[in-house]
């Protein structure tokens, strides 16, 4: 990877927060170690403790050995220790952003990072709009000799028209150009790869469409549930948590068109179709193919509310109304303490007609193709064979690519590619406001239904599948959920 004119000072609000620490300051030295981090760079982390740069440069070491893909090895780490320093102060506080402006100079002398910045705002959405604006105030946002970029953690919003001012209130400031709404599942690897899947094999494309597949199924499940980060969650819940962001971007790179070329927005413009096709959603539509589930015990975490209505699992039957996809259902599911931990998406294609293996061959399962997305990447065909032996029973059989099961295919941590991506100039894998305009109007029209309808809570327990609800939404249409994660057996 080239680092050619990206000399910058990476400025990180929220600095002594949890992602930082555990993402941002492991993927910034791991760049380093690949070799992608630029020569003229150097961090500034903003927060409100009392520390030295010492002490946190300290505590910055100890969270990248934790937490980083590649061991630390003390001898880099010193290349990028002394580049990180440490700033105090409020949000709010105008003599911080003053006294940051200066030191930011001063930087620009010393590392020859030209005036060149990124502001990462790894904070609560409610200091979106403050930093944004200090930032204006104290002519820090804008310089015509330099590049200043704004890169914005989820949630973009709470709904469409929270996202609609937000987005005004930062495009008023840095230019939709600069601005980097961050889904950090685009920066995973297996994200990138469906593009390339879809698009670089004969055998694939001719198939991605309504003649041939029956349905498509696209499930993230965790163990956990909301740890301590209940206080967030109860406001947020799975539909907003997951469905408007990651789980959609999973819908339009599973559902796009090729792009013209692959240019940030003539991928982004066939996202956005993908997006502007989803079937209308009616409020009997939403009674109908949107389930909602809250497992049992989530009321008594920690700031969580005893009555809480949030949902802690959605599942969700879509339709992608265009040419292509018409008739086909999408299937869409997220929760919390599901049994196992896992992202993926199953392709599963239109079974033959039966009029050479039935049942005395032993049936036929239908042709799977699984995009695994995390923890293993990778994908995992599956298709007849016979089964050895005199018997003439057809069974089904797997071909099976793990790319990170290869001795040595370490991939890369989603926010490393991210941070690489936005020195670089490169937004491609952020969302544009488009994007994230459209999936708040059609998650907007499943929150005000469930807003109005009383759930019936808690209604599944923890280690299961979710509400039978979300069963019984394949089973009206003939099909189940296939299970994820690497338990594909019980199906077969
Ligand atoms: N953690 C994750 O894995 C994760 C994953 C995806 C997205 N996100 C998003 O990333 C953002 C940050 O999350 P987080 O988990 O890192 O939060 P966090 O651990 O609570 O950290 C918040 C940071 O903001 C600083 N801060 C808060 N109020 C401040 C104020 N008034 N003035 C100055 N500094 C202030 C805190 O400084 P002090 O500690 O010094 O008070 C701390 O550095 C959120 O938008 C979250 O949704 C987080």
């Amino acid at each position: 990877m080239g680092t050619d004119n990206i000399s910058s000072v990476m400025v990180i609000f929220g600095g002594t927060g949890d992602l930082t620490h555990r993402k941002l300051m492991p993927a910034v030295y791991n760049l380093l170690y690949d070799k992608s981090l630029p020569e003229n760079f150097c961090v500034v982390s903003v927060g409100r403790r009392d520390k030295t740069d010492e002490i946190y440069r300290n505590e910055v070491y100890e969270s990248i050995k934790k937490f980083s893909r590649i061991k630390i090895d003390d001898e880099l780490w010193k290349n990028l220790r002394d580049r990180i320093y440490y700033q105090k102060f409020e949000f709010n506080d105008d003599y911080g952003y003053s006294k940051l402006k200066d030191f930011l100079r001063m930087l620009d002398d010393k590392y020859q990072t030209n005036g060149n910045r990124i502001y990462y705002l790894a904070v609560a959405p409610e200091y979106f709009e403050l930093i944004v604006e200090k930032l204006h105030q104290h002519g820090m946002a804008e310089n015509e000799k330099s590049w200043q970029r704004v890169m914005i953690e989820k949630p973009f919003g709470k709904d469409l028209n929270s996202a609609v001012y937000l987005n005004k209130k930062i495009t008023d400031v840095f230019t939709e150009k600069n601005t980097y709404r961050i889904d950090h599942y685009l920066g995973k690897e297996m994200l990138q790869n469906i593009m390339v899947i879809r698009f670089a094999n004969v055998f694939f494309e001719p198939v991605w469409n309504n003649k041939y597949i029956d349905n498509v199924q696209i499930s993230s499940s965790e163990m956990v549930g909301v740890e301590n980060r209940g206080g967030y969650y109860e406001k947020a819940g799975a539909l907003r948590d997951m469905i408007q962001n990651h789980m959609l971007q999973l819908l339009t790179l599973t559902a796009m068109e090729p792009p013209i070329d692959l240019t940030t927005d003539s991928i982004h413009d066939e996202k956005v179709k993908v997006l502007k096709s989803l079937k209308e959603l009616t409020p009997d539509l939403v009674l109908k193919n949107a389930v909602r589930g809250q497992y049992e015990g989530y009321r008594n975490e920690d700031r969580v509310s005893p009555d809480s209505d949030t949902e802690t699992f959605a599942a969700l039957k879509v339709f992608v109304d265009n040419f292509r996809w018409a008739g086909v259902p999408f299937y869409i599911r997220t929760g919390k303490k599901l049994p196992v931990k896992s992202t993926e998406i199953v392709i599963q294609f239109k079974p033959l007609p039966g009029v050479l293996y039935f049942k005395e061959y032993g049936g036929l399962m239908p042709d799977l193709l699984v995009i695994k997305i995390q923890p293993e990447e990778g994908v995992f065909l599956q298709f007849n064979a016979k089964r050895p032996g005199t018997l003439n029973k057809v069974i089904p059989v797997r071909m099976d690519f793990c790319q990170n099961c290869q001795v040595g295919m370490n991939s890369p941590e989603a926010y490393e590619r991210l941070i690489y991506d936005a020195l670089r100039g490169d937004s491609t894998l952020f969302t544009r406001w488009d994007e994230v305009e459209y999936s708040w109007r059609y998650v907007d029209k499943i929150a005000e239904v469930w807003k109005n309808n009383k759930p019936e809570f808690p209604n599944y327990k923890p280690g299961t599948w979710g509400p039978y609800d979300a069963d019984e939404l394949l089973l009206r249409d003939n099909f189940k959920w296939w299970n994820i994660g690497g338990f594909y057996d019980e199906n077969v």
